[in-house]
């Protein structure tokens, strides 16, 4: 009790790295994880690892994150949760046996950093969990997420504050399912092929089709209603790829602008992940006019949202005309050492250390001024 390195650690800010998830994006929060976990000092932070896994469990546990890649000796580990009752601050441990089970307290949490990706992680619900739990956390809040999340929203959200966008309907899919002909009428009367189609709310391109004919769209509509209830149908653009990332809270900052170069037809899933000749150009060989443009455009489309902590704005630029749409805005997006994120930073003069520190301070302020808020109504 009360040695020098005891006293020096209770300083240390306790950061919950929450990686894994129930989305389609789990292994690429592994690596994100594994980035961002590589960047935190341990002189500065006391971290702990918790890992949910595909079907939604919490665990902790020793070399967690290696157990989570390769999928074995999970049963190792701990079930964890966090409360939505704020009086029960910090991370629970399940102990004991199904017949007796223990819940303890295993540590209070100063702030949580969700390194996941996609549903459930990305989209608002898991920050409904901190906002309950009372812990401050790192990026976008519950309205932000959210929106970020549901490319329908997002768009009408857009034109609302005069972000060009491309033309899109949506449908249902209870409309393909039983009026497939009139969807095709609507779809082929937005613009001529290619028409894009994906679910509205999914990352990582799944579920996304470049449509160049009606048999195509028919497929594509069918392809993403096995991920959504909502769909998109969208203008193909023949389109350079920019994408900028965004800092801050109440003033966000915009880095220099990047520039996709997917390997195949379009950034699909394969272009992304798999395939590894994906071509990333920082800075983006643009105008200097145009890359101020993308900056504005980014940061208010990140107002329009009241994101916080970070986001990757992406834009399709058109090859053809040179017009500029605002295509997504992604609140935890890719961030391994390699990724666009950190990378656009490090060339605005960020380091990747720099800018977890950045993220987590960001959170505190967030909380902070959460905490000036009146919650209730008093005369
Ligand atoms: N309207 C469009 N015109 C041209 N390409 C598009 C269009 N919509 C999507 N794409 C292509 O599909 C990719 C993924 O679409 P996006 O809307 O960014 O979804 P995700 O959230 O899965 O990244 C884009 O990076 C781009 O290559
Ligand atoms: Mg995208």
């Amino acid at each position: 009790m009360g040695s020098k390195a005891e006293l020096m650690s209770e300083k240390k800010l306790r950061v919950g790295i929450l990686f894994g998830g129930r989305s389609g994006e789990h292994e690429i929060s592994l690596l994100s994880a594994r980035s961002i976990l590589s960047a935190m000092s341990p002189d500065e932070y006391e971290v702990i690892q918790i890992g949910i896994t595909h079907e939604g469990l919490w665990l902790v546990g020793e070399d967690i994150l290696d157990k989570f890649s390769s999928g074995v000796q999970l049963n190792e580990l701990t079930p964890a949760t966090i409360f939505a009752d704020p009086s029960r601050e910090g991370l629970y441990v399940f102990q004991g046996s199904d017949q007796e089970e223990i819940v303890e307290l295993l540590t209070q949490l100063d702030v949580v950093f969700p390194v996941l990706h996609g549903t459930y992680g990305e989209d608002g619900t898991i920050q409904g969990l901190f906002e309950l739990a009372e812990i401050a956390y790192v990026g976008a809040g519950v309205l932000g997420s959210s929106v970020g999340m549901d490319k329908g929203i997002f768009r009408d959200i857009m034109r609302a504050n005069d972000i060009p966008q491309v033309d899109t309907i949506i449908v249902l899919r209870s409309d393909v399912e039983n009026s497939l002909d009139e969807v095709i009428g609507h779809a082929e009367a937005l613009a001529h092929y290619p028409l894009f189609t994906k679910p509205a709310n999914l990352g990582s391109s799944v579920g996304i089709t470049k449509c160049m004919n009606r048999s195509d769209l028919m497929e594509g509509l069918m392809d993403a209603a096995r991920y959504d209830r909502r769909i998109l149908v969208e203008r193909g653009i023949h389109a350079r790829e920019i994408e900028v990332s965004v800092l801050g809270n109440d003033d966000p900052i915009a880095s220099v602008p990047g520039e996709v170069i997917p390997s195949a037809d379009f950034y699909s899933y394969e272009a992304k992940y798999i395939d590894d000749r994906s071509e990333l150009l920082i800075p983006a060989p643009i105008p200097f006019e145009i890359s101020q443009q993308v900056r504005n455009l980014a940061v208010r489309a990140y107002r329009a949202v009241d994101c916080a902590g970070m986001a990757r704005v992406d834009f399709l630029l058109d090859k053809d005309t040179g017009e500029l749409f605002l295509n997504e805005l992604n609140t935890i997006p890719g961030f391994t050492k390699i990724s666009m994120y950190p990378k656009l930073w490090e060339a605005s003069g960020l380091t990747f250390e720099d800018l977890v520190k950045r993220l987590i301070e960001l959170a505190m302020e967030r909380r902070s001024d959460r905490d000036r808020t009146e919650w209730r109504y008093q005369r």
